[in-house]
């Protein structure tokens, strides 16, 4: 046996089983979904043992949008609740040699109440896995990670993650901390956004002092803060107040206008962000427009997505951008997540070089 397991938020188990079901059937492997409503995560296995691996390899994680994290599931355990060290070394399946040791859960009410079991039970698993040379001793990030996803303190599924092909943070959540001064909650989206659909390399060529950017709807000014903080000159624009903090900092101009017909008076904008409550696939004819006249250099925006099919009118609005940037001869590189500060929504990167 073997499958993948993947993370998403509770309430989007269809749309991540829809993602991997339309990845796997466009590589030529074919398989199934267990996605149970509300359970924080999806099981997908080829009808063919050996494909979920192959799959497992052919995926580059990014291109996932649902998923938060994934692994490639060896064996599915009931544990001795006597002795769940010897289950789990008692099992048949060969993992390969690990680096790091992963206990995680579903983000569900269920599964967090079993992060102090995980906690615990950390330590004596990592002892008898260095022991028994399933781990080395001294985490080594070039070996896979060895994966224990609990649904409950003696169900599980072991396997194993490629550290360079999914989400390093512990159960593929990045947890920021909330900015006293930020004007909302929202501000925790782009500050996602940065970390997650960028890498190290890029944040720091993409993002510089002094930059100029505008954001469309943009009060009261989570995103903007953001933008400010990171020494931007911003363009914020929506009809409603901005917070007084943002303009007392002299960064911020406040144009009350509609953000579909705003553009920018000169060609000095690097980025663009956006969090206007509109049909995702207007949002993405917008974000077309600025990136192929040249409005902007990088784009990070929200899809909101209100509907039921929320895998395919992504997928729609995604081509409509992609399409629409090659038929217009333009290189581009598009990317999405469903981030952990995102609810109905998902959060969208993309340049044009
Ligand atoms: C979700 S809120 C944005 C929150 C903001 N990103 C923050 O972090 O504080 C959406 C905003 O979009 C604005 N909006 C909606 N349609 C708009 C339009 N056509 N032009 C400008 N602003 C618009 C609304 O007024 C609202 O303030």
């Amino acid at each position: 046996m073997s499958s993948i397991i993947l993370y998403c938020r509770t309430g989007f188990e269809s749309d991540c089983a829809a993602e991997i079901q339309f990845h796997a059937e466009q590589l030529g492997f074919f398989g199934f979904a267990k996605a149970s409503s509300g359970a924080g995560f999806v099981e997908f296995s080829c009808y063919q043992a050996e494909h979920s691996q192959a799959l497992y390899q052919a995926i580059d994680f990014r291109q996932l949008v649902f998923a938060r994290h994934w692994f490639l599931a060896l064996v599915e355990l009931q544990l001795d609740e006597a002795n769940r060290v010897a289950s789990i070394l008692a099992i048949e399946q060969k993992l390969p040699k690990c680096g790091s040791l992963r206990l995680e859960y579903p983000d569900t009410n269920d599964g967090k109440a079993l992060s102090s079991f995980c906690k615990k039970f950390t330590r004596p698993l990592e002892n008898a896995l260095v022991k028994h040379q399933w781990l080395t001793k001294k985490a080594n990030p070039k070996l896979p990670a060895m994966q224990l996803f609990f649904v409950s303190g003696t169900h599980c599924w072991i396997g194993y993650s490629d550290t360079r092909n999914g989400n390093a943070q512990h159960n593929g959540i990045l947890r920021l901390k909330f900015p006293a001064e930020a004007p909302s909650r929202s501000t925790l989206k782009l500050d996602e956004a940065f970390m997650v659909l960028l890498n190290d390399e890029e944040r720091e060529q993409y993002i510089q002092n002094g930059q100029h950017a505008v954001d469309l709807g943009a009060c009261p000014g989570g995103w903007t803060y953001q933008l400010v903080r990171r020494n931007m000159f911003v363009a914020a624009i929506d009809n409603g107040p901005m917070a007084q903090s943002l303009m007392d900092t002299g960064q911020v101009q406040h144009f009350r206008e509609d953000g579909f017909k705003y553009q920018p008076e000169r060609s000095n904008v690097s980025w663009l962000v956006c969090d206007m409550v509109e049909r995702p696939a207007k949002v993405s004819r917008l974000m077309l427009k600025w990136l192929a006249n040249g409005w902007c250099q990088y784009a990070m925006f929200n899809l909101k997505l209100p509907m039921k099919q929320r895998f395919a009118e992504v997928n729609q609005d995604l081509n409509l951008l992609k399409e629409g940037l090659s038929e217009l001869g333009f290189e581009h590189e598009v990317r999405a997540k469903h981030l952990y500060h995102d609810r109905e929504e998902i959060t969208v990167f993309a340049r044009v070089y």
